[in-house]
């Protein structure tokens, strides 16, 4: 299955560019609003106290008049300090103009409000100026004989308040910019690690399991970049295993069929052959056949071990499964001069399937068989240890070479081809032992023993239930 080339890459950046996007937005518009409608009711409430004060001084000053005519308005206009209003103006109690600072201007809204004894005021602010209104009510002897209006445009304040908004607006733009910069920058290095830990992926999956990641940094894709150098060097193994396991085997098979081969075209081809030669050739195939069954049978058994655990666990007595195995392996005991001697103590039980107990038993003790001296023996002993089984096998044999300890356990490996062919043996009889005691969290080692021969240790955690 192939990756969708670079699609992600697109998609990635696009994502992290809108989030960004509209935070920075939404920032962005945040600071340009909210200080200015702050600054601006800020202007508004000042105004509505100064002008509402003002206008309420207009109002008081002419509540002393008895009655409010066009002449004595203006005398107390001229007494107040109103010339820097934009405009005041004065009605009588109908609504009607007394005086007023605009000549012919419209009578405000405001007005009426203030008739109905209200104090009105109203404020708009336009970019230009800030326009505010004050109207009160003029009354005198309990009555309303009339209102006030005063107004003001104030340019000064609506060109700080603006002043602010275009920095505002400048600083906005300055960091809109900044933050266009920052995350092409920070997208551009992300994707570009992205990309490379895709086509390393890309790389493995085309087969090539050498390619590692060249790791930089210390963060999540750094840790996804070193899991990806982890699985492809377990895929490396894993390959570089399976090719070796498979060229041993076809040479292990290769080697009994060629025999069989040959023997068999000797008996098509030699017509006068004896009748003796031609039994010792048929027994020579029927053992060169039973050596093929022999690794057929163990290579099944490894490639059945290699899909996890066959067969039921059972609570199995390791002295038991000993015992089945010395009577199996009596005649060849017998037949090599190797006396078997055990010490097999009771209560030694492992969770595990029969069959797998007696695989690694009986590989074990016909090793210490095997690569025996004549007249020597095998000591074979079963104990607990703690919470451990243990079954230790030690024989007076040949031996094992220290450089050959940590290869013993491989799949075909023989320290000796050529005496373990003698015994019809393939090399997979420690491998099965190995990975059949491994799969019941046990171990197994081995020691050589003075002067010569060895000592096979498995233990297992023991089941007492
Ligand atoms: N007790 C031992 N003493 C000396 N050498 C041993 C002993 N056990 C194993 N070896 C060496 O380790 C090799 C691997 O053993 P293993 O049991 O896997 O294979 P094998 O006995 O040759 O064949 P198979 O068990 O498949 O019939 C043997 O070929 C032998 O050289
Ligand atoms: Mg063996």
């Amino acid at each position: 299955m192939e990756l969708p080339k670079r699609k992600f890459k697109t998609s990635v950046q696009l994502q992290f560019a809108s989030y960004f996007a509209v935070l920075t937005i939404v920032l962005l518009a945040l600071l340009n609003t909210y200080p200015l409608r702050a600054s601006r009711d800020v202007v508004f409430s000042e105004k509505e106290n100064a002008l509402m004060n003002r206008a309420s001084v207009v109002s008081s000053s002419l509540s002393l008049l008895d009655q409010m005519t066009a002449d004595n308005t203006r005398q107390v206009m001229g007494l107040l300090d109103v010339n820097d209003l934009n405009r005041v103006l004065v009605t009588d109690n109908t609504g009607a103009a007394i005086y007023d600072t605009v000549e012919n201007g419209e009578i405000p809204k405001e007005i009426s409000g203030a008739l109905e004894g209200k104090a009105v005021f109203t404020s708009k602010f336009d970019m230009d100026a800030f326009a505010s209104g004050a109207a009160v009510p003029v009354r005198s002897g309990g009555k309303t004989i009339g209102a006030v209006y005063i107004s003001e445009y104030d340019t000064e304040q609506a060109s700080i308040i603006v002043g602010i908004q275009h920095r505002l607006s400048t600083i906005s733009i300055s960091i809109a910019l900044l933050a266009l910069v920052i995350i092409f920058f920070a997208l551009r290095m992300m994707t570009r690690r992205i990309t490379q830990l895709a086509d390393g992926v890309r790389t493995v999956q085309s087969g090539d399991y050498s390619f590692r990641l060249k790791l930089s940094g210390n963060d999540e894709l750094t840790e996804l970049g070193s899991e990806l150098n982890y699985l492809t060097e377990r895929l490396e193994t894993t390959e570089a295993q399976r090719r070796r396991f498979v060229s041993d085997a076809s040479h292990e098979l290769k080697t009994p069929l060629a025999s069989i081969r040959l023997l068999s075209d000797s008996i098509v081809q030699d017509t006068e052959m004896d009748s003796a030669t031609m039994r010792e050739f048929v027994t020579d195939i029927g053992t060169e056949a039973e050596r093929l069954q022999r690794t057929t049978e163990k290579l099944l058994n490894l490639s059945r071990r290699d899909d996890g655990i066959q067969g039921d666990l059972q609570r199995v007595d390791l002295k038991a499964a000993v015992e089945g195995t010395h009577r199996l392996l009596a005649p060849l005991a017998e037949a090599s001069r190797v006396t078997i001697r055990s010490e097999l103590n009771e209560n030694c039980f492992v969770r595990a399937t029969e069959d797998d107990i007696y695989h690694i038993v009986f590989n074990l003790v016909e090793n210490a068989i095997k690569y025996n001296l004549a007249t020597g023996t095998v000591d074979v002993k079963v104990f607990r240890e703690g919470e451990r089984c243990v079954l230790t096998v030690e024989d007076t044999g040949i031996g094992i070479p220290e450089a050959d300890m940590p290869n013993i356990f491989t799949r075909f490996y023989r320290v000796d081809k050529a005496r373990s062919r003698e015994h019809g043996g393939s090399g997979l009889g420690l491998s099965i032992v190995h990975d059949a005691v491994e799969l019941y969290g046990g171990t197994v080692k081995v020691e050589s023993v003075e002067p010569h021969g060895s000592k096979f240790t498995v233990s297992f955690p023991a089941d007492d239930a």
